[in-house]
């Protein structure tokens, strides 16, 4: 049986990996702050699965901490999600989100170092793309960010292709394997209802924010921009269930052992279902789903915001035999149905 470390663990994408790795026969072991998460989240990862992550309550930036999981547990490879990713708050407080996340991963990558494990999946994301005039983004277009988030995301796919790059240098017996997921939009919950995105107070991604307008706990969803030279003048983005998101790590992790990674490699995937919809797109298929009127007004652009993107998934299904399996109307059920049963989130 492999041993995943899961950083960040207890978070939306995290919790719905507990879930997937548990019960594809992974043992599990959590590393989590609860900066932006609560306990309760593993707590349902119980209930749903029957088994148990084993938790740490650290933070990824207490190198004795992360040392003493790595003697203590025989971890396999780790999945690295703990960060911050709020692209505003980048904007306001970006060395907290440069310490975080990019001094972050360098002290897990001195832990695992020591410990000698060096398989990593890295939650990266479409926003390392530089804006490019073809919508449907590959691994190879340029890269180049426009806010501290996103540069922090950049900063680390950096800093892990020259670690990569260093073990050819340094002929190491034990080379990295690193796969580097970039995720397009990830939105939806786990079909139980029971786990899903849970945000502090009001949430800046679309999802989340028309699902409390649905249940009445927000008056109303600005529609940021009907000019765009889309289909209907919105902003169209690739979302992705986050169940068949974290299959992908499953995927990669499965990877290492192959052909490709043979030798050590760091190597870049996108995670997005290869399909655009638009924002009004999104409002009525969630309508449609729910039966659940969205009260929306069109409002101006917000700034930094793209007018369409959606990734290009084949490289993910050649190298990981992966593809995404859940459809629009699946995101937005589940969605639904978590912020439904959890009008409050886990509390
Ligand atoms: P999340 O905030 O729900 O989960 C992150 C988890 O990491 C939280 O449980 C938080 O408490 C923990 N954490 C943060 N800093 C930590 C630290 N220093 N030490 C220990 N734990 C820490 O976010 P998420 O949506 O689950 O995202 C997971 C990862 O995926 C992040 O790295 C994010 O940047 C990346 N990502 C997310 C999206 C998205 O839209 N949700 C898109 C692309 C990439
Ligand atoms: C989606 C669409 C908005 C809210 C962000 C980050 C990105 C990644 C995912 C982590 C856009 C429109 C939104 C609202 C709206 N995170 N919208 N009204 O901007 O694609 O990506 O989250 O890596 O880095 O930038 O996602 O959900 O904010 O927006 O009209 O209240 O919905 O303009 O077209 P985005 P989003």
């Amino acid at each position: 049986m492999q041993t995943i470390l899961v950083t960040g663990g207890a978070g939306y994408i995290g919790s719905h990996a507990c879930v997937e790795l548990l019960q594809a026969g992974f043992k599990v072991v959590v590393v989590d702050n609860f900066s932006n998460s609560k306990p309760e989240s593993l707590v349902r990862v119980q209930k749903i699965t029957g088994l148990s992550p084993t938790l740490y309550q650290a933070d990824i930036r207490d190198k004795q901490a992360l040392s003493d999981i790595f003697a203590k547990e025989n971890i396999d490879a780790v999945i690295h999600f703990a960060g911050l990713k709020s692209v505003g708050e980048s904007c306001s407080d970006p060395l907290n989100y440069y310490n975080n996340n990019v001094y972050g991963t360098l002290v897990l990558l001195e832990a695992m170092n020591e410990a000698n494990v060096k398989n990593l999946i890295f939650s990266s994301s479409a926003t390392v793309y530089k804006e490019s005039t073809i919508n449907q983004y590959a691994e190879d277009f340029p890269l180049g960010s426009i806010n501290p988030y996103g540069r922090s995301k950049l900063m680390i796919e950096e800093i892990l292709r020259d670690v990569s790059t260093a073990d050819k240098i340094n002929q190491s017996a034990t080379p990295w394997k690193i796969v580097l997921l970039r995720y397009f939009n990830p939105i939806g919950a786990h079909e139980s209802g029971m786990i899903g995105e849970d945000p502090n107070g009001i949430p800046n991604n679309l999802l989340p924010y028309v699902s409390q307008v649905a249940i009445g706990k927000l008056a109303q969803l600005s529609v940021w921009g009907d000019d765009y030279p889309t289909r209907d003048g919105t902003g169209v983005r690739d979302y992705i269930h986050v169940v068949d998101l974290v299959k992908g790590h499953i995927k990669a992790i499965d990877a290492l052992d192959a052909e490709q990674f043979k030798n050590g490699a760091c190597k870049a995937y996108n995670l997005g279902t290869g399909t655009g919809y638009s924002v009004l797109e999104i409002i009525n298929t969630f309508e449609k789903v729910t039966a659940r009127p969205v009260n929306y007004k069109i409002a101006p652009r917000r700034a930094g915001d793209l007018a369409e993107c959606f990734a290009n998934p084949a490289l993910a299904l050649a190298e990981l035999h992966w593809q995404t399996e859940k459809n629009l109307d699946d995101m937005l059920a589940d969605a639904w149905r978590w912020q439904s049963n959890n009008p409050n989130g886990y509390e």
